[in-house]
């Protein structure tokens, strides 16, 4: 586990895109607060999924609107699924990693 950012640098109801080890990995901040992580890049076409719609459940893609399970990384619409990766909060620290 290690930490990747802090909370405070992505508002509630939102993703950013972080680069680690190599890989691009959106985090997202619910709005009750906790935190997931996916792939930052869409399994459909690339599109960036940090700058997706979410709600407390899924995110929808901005390009054309695909949506996946935020917490299994399961696809909600008939596509790929998408990685998911284990991600916690620790004080204000979000934390990547078991
Ligand atoms: S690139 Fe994400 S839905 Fe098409």
């Amino acid at each position: 586990m290690r930490p990747i950012a802090s909370v405070h640098d992505i508002p509630l109801g939102e993703g950013r895109t972080f680069a680690v080890d190599g890989d691009m990995i959106a985090i997202f901040r619910l709005r009750d607060g906790s935190v997931r992580a996916t792939s930052a890049v869409c399994p459909h076409k690339g599109g960036p999924l940090a700058d997706g719609q979410i709600d407390l459940k899924q995110v929808i893609c901005p390009l054309h609107l695909n949506a996946w399970d935020l917490r299994t990384g399961c696809s909600l619409s008939g596509q790929p699924d998408v990685a998911v990766y284990p991600v916690s909060i620790d004080d204000d620290k979000i934390m990547l990693g078991d």
